[in-house]
């Protein structure tokens, strides 16, 4: 593992004890500890990083079947801070990486599944509209469903395609105890909780499952550095560690030198990212470290707003970088501002 020796240290005493190796279980929660933790928390109690949902909360893991958590890691929730992690998107775990983790994630669970998966239900979106704004769920959840400051989405490809009517209709009954998501059973109606189902059932839109080729970063100066030759910025960051999106985008229009780096996962940089930003997820930055200069700005980002991107800037720290900064409100906002982006590789 490579961040830190911690991890090499927890897979080194899982294996050292019996001799029939770690259990899928035990491989699991070393790469949890390296890939989830810093968003879902070291015990997967959620909100390490915004939205991140508790992964341990007994009611989700009672709905959640294992093909549906399985398809979210190797997916992601496209558009919002949860990478696809799998092959198929191009990601640093294998299948058999995503089913440790699966048995991991699973080992949480306190209560049984609940077998609700094949229910029908029954309701009209149009009048699940109106509940949505009485019931408040906008004000969390987001006008359409796409998440907000609180609350994750509801309305992504990926949850819509793997989620069951009956997940929804009992995920809005019971709520998530612990969290922010209350149970709405008694609070409104059967009637009124198909029509929530139905409306965000009409939310959903096909899934992209392209495969993407493998990835490993590579860094090359004539590319990755931008204005290359303009001299560095002047600015100074908050906390010594945090810049702002426009004081980014304003230097760049000034031509000064720096580099972008875009911390997520390939999968997400493949979706949208800054024009001229190189992709090195967090986790693959040793490959490229040597390669990278101490005397250009590098300015770290990834969505969540700054989780990921701040193991980045703390690795370069160690590594002895000083030009070093971190973008405080993330690449959704630098999007928001209609500042440039790319997609694709
Ligand atoms: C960069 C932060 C980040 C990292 C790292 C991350 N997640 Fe997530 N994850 C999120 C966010 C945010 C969401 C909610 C996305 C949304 O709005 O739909 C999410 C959603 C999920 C969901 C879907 C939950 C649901 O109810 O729909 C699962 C399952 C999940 N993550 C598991 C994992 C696992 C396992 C890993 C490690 C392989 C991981 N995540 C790594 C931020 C992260
Ligand atoms: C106060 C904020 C808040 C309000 C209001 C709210 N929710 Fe939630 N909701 C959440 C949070 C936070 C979660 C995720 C909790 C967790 O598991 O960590 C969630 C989870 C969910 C989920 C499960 C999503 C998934 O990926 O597993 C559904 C479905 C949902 N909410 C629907 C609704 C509906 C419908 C309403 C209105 C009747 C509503 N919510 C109101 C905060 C809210």
């Amino acid at each position: 593992m490579r961040f830190a020796g911690v991890f090499v240290a927890a897979s080194l005493s899982l294996s050292a004890c019996g001799g029939e190796g770690p259990t899928a279980k035990e491989r699991g929660a070393v790469t949890y500890a390296e890939y989830c933790a810093p968003c879902h928390g070291q015990e997967l109690e959620g909100y390490a990083a915004d939205n991140a949902n508790a992964l341990s909360n007994s009611n989700f893991l009672s709905l959640a079947t294992d093909a549906f958590l399985r398809d979210a890691i190797v997916y992601g929730r496209p558009g919002t801070p949860m990478s696809g992690w799998g092959e198929a998107r191009a990601g640093p775990l294998s299948d058999a990486d995503v089913d440790d983790v699966v048995a991991f994630v699973r080992s949480y669970q306190a209560t049984p599944s609940q077998e609700v998966h094949g229910d029908t239900v029954e309701g009209i979106a149009t009048k699940g509209q109106a509940v949505w704004s009485a019931a408040k769920c906008d004000e969390c959840h987001g006008d359409f469903g796409q998440g907000g400051a609180i609350a994750l989405s509801v309305n992504n490809p990926w949850f819509l395609a793997t989620a069951s009517d009956g997940y929804v209709r009992q995920s809005i009954r019971e709520g998530r105890p612990g969290t922010s998501m209350q149970g709405f059973e008694g609070v409104l109606g059967e009637i009124e909780i198909g029509d929530l189902v139905a409306l965000i059932r009409s939310w959903q839109v096909p899934v992209d499952d392209t495969p993407l080729p493998p990835f490993t970063p590579t860094f090359d100066p004539n590319r990755d550095i931008q204005n290359l030759g303009g001299g560095p910025p002047s600015w100074s960051l908050k906390d010594d560690r945090f810049i702002g999106v426009d004081a980014v985008k304003a230097a760049l229009d000034e031509g000064r030198e720096m580099i972008m780096l875009d911390a997520r996962a390939h999968s997400d940089y493949v979706d949208g990212h800054v024009t001229g930003s190189v992709s090195i997820p967090f986790y693959d930055l040793d490959l490229v470290i040597d390669a990278l200069p101490k005397d250009v700005w590098i300015i770290n980002y990834c969505g969540c707003p700054h989780t990921v991107s701040g193991l980045s800037f703390d690795a370069l720290a160690t590594a002895g970088f000083t030009n070093i900064a971190v973008l405080d409100e993330g690449y959704y906002v630098w999007e928001s501002q209609g500042y440039p982006t790319n997609q694709g590789e």
